[in-house]
């Protein structure tokens, strides 16, 4: 089953191929990453080279990067198998945001990986060391943690499950009585994810990179950190308005108090000449020092997917469509070169009419992971397009630059091995 269905739902556990890119941001209300761009201080080359297409919210994110305040970055792995390709895009995504100011977290999802693929604990275990050392390898910061190990995210998502009721589950994920129970389990797991750096350390933005597939459980967790917070704060013509929805009496006059030129009615706190944004943040301590949780609505990316090296969809149940970082070098070359091209049925018509890099795998593969160069990068898809690289040659080079970062990223990974605890 593709991702998108026909009924308009996005299936987190199903392929990751999807139709259309435009209609899936359309219909679920996705921006384009173009109307970010412009404030970001430092273009990330994924966002550069279009890989990250969309988001939601990403500007606050950005505002924070501008500001030098503090913000949160997480994403979450199944360790259900081994790391490979399709993996690296967000990993890549995450540390470049940690190397710019971001407070990094990595949620290995053991208990969805147990509960929805059936994985022992054993072998949860021993492929997340395996994720967390690409990840130190590409030089990641930040806190990482088990889900099945973190009490406190237990505790969120208990806390979150409160806010949720079977029929969202149903119109989201298209859950129904046949359902097992670890599905919602594992979702509301996810939830507790995405919101537990603001327990951990403070309400602040939070950025989680995901491919399109993930965006149900973005959505949930935006509706549900909305629906814990004891205040909404708003403008409302001159005056910014702070209205209680489940907060105690003696938090709305400590609001109240917080305010000078403030004016105190039934649930709700009008106050003159408020800065949005001074108010939010005043208000999110108050909740906090009441027991709240003060959550700011989380931010996503989504990336487009890697298509396999067969072309066809990239996937660890298809072994020809990607290479693993721990593959035999020989395994690694006999893959990509036996890969799908942008090239046309004869040496005489490709010479004549170029290649097709923009769909063509290896181009892509290219783009993605290998070369980090803008301008030589430009310069393969242009001998491509003009009909003077040929695939073979083009292929060839390839695998070198595949050997090569494969060797000097399993280096790294060996010498980091000692920050992966058991
Ligand atoms: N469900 C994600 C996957 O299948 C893994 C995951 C768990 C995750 N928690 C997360 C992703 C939090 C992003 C944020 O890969």
């Amino acid at each position: 089953m593709r991702s998108d269905d026909s009924r308009g739902r996005l299936d987190p556990w199903g392929s990751n191929q999807v139709f259309s890119y435009e209609k899936i941001f359309s219909d679920f209300g996705i921006e384009p990453i173009e109307n970010v761009i412009g404030d970001l201080p430092e273009v990330p080359p994924f966002i550069r080279r279009r890989v990250v297409i969309g988001h939601r919210d990403y500007g606050l994110v950005v505002e924070a990067m501008r500001r030098g305040d503090p913000f949160h970055i997480l994403t979450g792995f199944m360790p259900s198998g081994m790391p490979h390709l399709g993996h690296l895009m967000v990993m890549k995504e995450v540390v470049w945001h940690t190397n710019h100011g971001g407070n990094g977290y990595i949620a290995i999802a053991d208990r969805e990986a147990h509960a929805v693929r059936g994985l022992s604990w054993e072998d949860c275990r021993r492929y997340a060391r395996e994720y967390l050392r690409c990840l130190y390898a590409l030089g990641f910061s930040g806190k990482t943690y088990f889900q099945s190990r973190n009490e406190a995210v237990k505790d969120l998502a208990f806390e979150a499950s409160t806010k949720v009721n079977l029929s969202e589950l149903h119109a989201i994920y298209g859950f129904g009585p046949e359902t097992s129970l670890s599905h919602p389990m594992s979702v509301i797991t996810q939830v507790a994810d995405i919101l537990y750096p603001q327990v951990d350390a403070g309400p602040a933005p939070t950025l989680v990179p995901v491919g399109i597939d993930q965006d149900p459980h973005i959505r949930l967790t935006r509706d549900v950190a909305h629906k814990l917070l004891m205040f909404t704060v708003e403008r409302r013509g001159d005056l910014v308005s702070v209205r209680s929805k489940n907060a105690p009496e003696e938090a709305l006059l400590a609001v109240h108090s917080a305010f000078p030129h403030s004016k105190r009615y039934e649930g709700h706190v009008d106050i003159q000449d408020g800065s949005l944004d001074l108010v939010s943040k005043r208000v999110r301590a108050i909740e906090r020092a009441f027991g709240g949780f003060g959550f700011v609505t989380p931010s996503s990316t989504y990336h487009i997917f890697m298509p396999g090296l067969q072309g066809g969809k990239m996937s660890s149940s298809i072994p020809e469509s990607l290479f693993g970082f721990q593959e035999e070098d020989e395994s690694v070359k006999k893959k990509v070169m036996n890969a799908l091209t942008g090239g046309r049925a004869t040496l005489e018509e490709q010479r004549r009419l170029g290649g097709e890099p923009d769909r063509c795998p290896i181009f892509l593969l290219n783009l993605f992971h290998l070369i980090d160069d803008d301008r030589e990068l430009d310069e393969l898809r242009r001998a491509c397009l003009q009909g003077k690289l040929m695939c073979g040659t083009c292929k060839k080079h390839t695998v070198e630059r595949v050997t090569g970062f494969l060797h000097d990223f399993r280096e790294r990974m060996d010498m980091v091995s000692h920050m992966v605890e058991g």
